[in-house]
């Protein structure tokens, strides 16, 4: 009888900020996001304040599946940025469970005030996860150089 293949693989979440740059492009590649230039990337990922990201383990080899990051104040506020999952992990939970993981370490650093700016397509997304849109008719607003 042959025997089944049924490669055990594990995934977490970390807030270890060593990620390899080329592996972010290729995630956010995979969600068809277009290209930013590593070295304005690296600046962000060195001055975000949280990042966390998902990973596989399959056969030793870990492989990244998620991201998000985090800037703030240190002290009252901060935004997510930048939340991804890999295509083919999507839809099992992991999303909600990497934004889940960011809160909770942000209000361990007594943050109280998180905002995001969500593409229409996600808005139920956060809304699931209790972020509410346009709380007592404040309006996010932005400004482009021309
Ligand atoms: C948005 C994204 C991070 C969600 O990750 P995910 O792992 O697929 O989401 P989850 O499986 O954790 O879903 C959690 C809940 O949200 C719901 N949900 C997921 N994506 C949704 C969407 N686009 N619209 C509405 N609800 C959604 C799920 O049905 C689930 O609901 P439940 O708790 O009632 O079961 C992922 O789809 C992604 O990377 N998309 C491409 C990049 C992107 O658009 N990022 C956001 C930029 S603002």
């Amino acid at each position: 009888m042959r025997k089944k293949n049924t490669v055990q693989s594990r995934i977490f979440f970390t807030k270890e900020r060593k990620i390899d740059l080329h592996d972010l492009e290729e995630l956010c590649d995979s969600v068809g996001w277009s290209r930013r230039p590593l070295r304005k990337i690296q600046r962000a990922l060195k001055n975000s304040f949280i990042i966390v990201s998902a990973w596989e383990i399959r056969k030793n080899q870990r492989r990244l599946i998620g991201f998000a990051r985090a800037t703030s104040d240190h002290a009252f506020n901060a935004t997510i940025w930048d939340v991804v999952i890999h295509p083919r992990f999507q839809s099992q939970g992991l999303g909600k469970g990497m934004i889940s993981y960011m809160i909770r370490h942000l209000k361990n650093e007594d943050i109280s005030n998180i905002t995001l700016f969500a593409d229409p397509q996600v808005v139920d997304f956060y809304c699931r996860l209790g972020f509410v849109i346009e709380p007592e008719g404040i309006k996010g607003m932005f400004w482009y150089p021309n």
